[in-house]
């Protein structure tokens, strides 16, 4: 049968999608190019916001019209949604024939089959959550690894914790030896994925590691020594985990890229604390300056949420000063939505949208500003990309990503490829990413 998997939310849901398809193609499916073409259609789905199930549900509601016209097309709804609203989704979603938690990736083939003659909704929390989890599709320059599943920091305004249960890391050969297969397949690039990969080899204790100490980056040293891998990246990781040993490793492997994503949430104490953070503006403050002086072309990337519950002008002033001062190269702003289960859920959700969209703007804007000044000093200067390919806006160009995150976009010359680390002249600056010359 014809696969097509439409995938929402974030990179791990990105790779739990690769994962289900590269086990369906090995029983025996195909994979489908649109979701006119499918004979089984499955939802990946996000629960991190409520916007995001909103936009999964309106899409699934509306492909109730190709079940019409093809009655045997299996529907399916995977994820944290899935897991989240369980057999709910059946009862709300008639035309839909199973419902799957994130804990089942590996049953997928036969929980298909199973639901071509019968509803069903499977969300119990699976024993081995690990199986399944190396499985790729072949090929690609850009690979990503998930070294954990689950989270155990439970932040207030968080589902996660609650749909994809706790913190387990996989084993370090395995992870070795899927990196090693992926290079021999071609790829350049891994990205490892964990809600808190620092966490990676803690055994599930929510407390940092001591000084010294951190499997996280024993892992990233054993990746480094691949022969043929150019770059690792990784995301997310807590910011308190980054002790000596941690920031030591990352300034010494020299295919982990210099580009680091820390979410920051808020830059308020008290807010901080509301959340459940268990850090304050200056322990944040502190790891970045530590991890600068080790990293000195270090760039950092973030996630904050606005309009948390009891969020205040001057909390809001706290973070937009904490954001200006650290001067990140990317930063992901959510509005707060309240999750049912997550504790926060319980406070009052007492900034008004039109306030929370308020304060997203005027962060958008910093961002903004700042990221122009960035790029704008880069011109001149000489970078080294992973070449991507064709650019996605203009076909003449092609684009490739700088280790500090900076995409930019050059005319090919007759032997650029994907996979190629090539050197640019950086010529132009445009609003979000940069235009330059290859050099020979
Ligand atoms: N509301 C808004 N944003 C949220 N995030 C997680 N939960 C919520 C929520 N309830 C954001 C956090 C996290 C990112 C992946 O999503 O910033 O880092
Ligand atoms: Fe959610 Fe916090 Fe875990 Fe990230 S660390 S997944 S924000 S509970």
């Amino acid at each position: 049968m014809r696969v097509y998997i439409k995938t929402y939310g974030c990179q791990m849901n990105e790779r739990d999608s690769e994962a289900m398809m590269a086990k369906l193609l090995a029983a025996g499916h195909t994979k489908a190019t649109s979701e006119e073409d499918a004979d089984i259609l499955i939802f990946n789905t996000c629960s991190v916001r409520d916007a995001a199930e909103r936009k999964a549900k309106g899409k699934i509601s509306h492909i109730r019209k190709l079940k019409q016209r093809n009655p045997n097309l299996v529907i399916g709804i995977a994820g944290c949604m899935a897991q989240r609203l369980g057999e709910k989704l059946l009862d709300e979603l008639p035309h839909v024939d199973f419902v799957v938690g994130t804990g089942q990736l590996h049953r997928m083939p036969e929980i298909v089959m199973e639901a071509s003659s019968k509803r069903m909704a499977e969300t119990l929390e699976s024993k081995d959550v690990l199986t399944g989890m190396g499985e790729h599709l072949p090929g690609g320059v850009f690979g990503q690894i998930a070294i954990t599943r689950g989270c155990n920091r439970f932040c207030s305004y968080c589902i996660v914790p609650y749909v994809r249960g706790r913190e387990i890391s996989r084993d370090r050969e395995d992870i070795v030896r899927e990196a090693k297969e992926m290079v021999d397949a071609g790829t350049r690039e891994i990205l490892l994925l964990g809600q808190n990969v620092a966490a990676y080899g803690l055994g599930g204790d929510i407390r940092p590691p001591r000084p010294g100490y951190s499997p996280f980056a024993d892992l990233l040293e054993d990746l480094d020594s691949i022969d043929g891998l150019e770059r690792i990246r990784f995301t997310s990781p807590y910011v308190t985990y980054f002790n000596d040993r941690l920031v030591e490793a990352i300034s010494k492997c020299s295919k982990v890229c210099h580009c680091i994503h820390l979410p920051l949430q808020s830059g308020s104490d008290r807010v901080l604390r509301e959340m459940n953070r268990q850090y304050t503006a200056d322990i944040y403050r502190e790891h970045v300056a530590a991890i600068r002086r080790a990293i000195p072309d270090v760039t950092f990337s973030t996630d904050v949420i606005v309009g948390f519950p009891g969020e205040t002008d001057e909390d809001f002033a706290m973070t937009r000063d904490l954001m200006n001062e650290i001067g990140y190269s990317q930063s992901y702003i959510f509005k707060y939505s309240p999750r049912p289960g997550a504790k926060s859920a319980a406070l009052e959700d007492s900034v008004p949208e039109e306030l929370k969209e308020q304060r997203n703007q005027i962060l958008l804007g910093d961002l903004a500003e700042r990221v122009a000044g960035m790029l704008s000093s880069m011109v001149g200067d000489t970078v080294e990309v992973l070449v991507e390919g064709v650019s996605a806006r203009n076909a003449e160009r092609w684009s490739g990503r700088t280790g500090t995150g900076y995409m930019v976009h050059f005319l090919p010359d007759g032997d650029v490829a994907p996979g190629q680390i090539r050197h640019i002249k950086v010529t132009r600056a445009g609003a979000v990413s940069l235009f330059g010359e290859l050099l020979k």
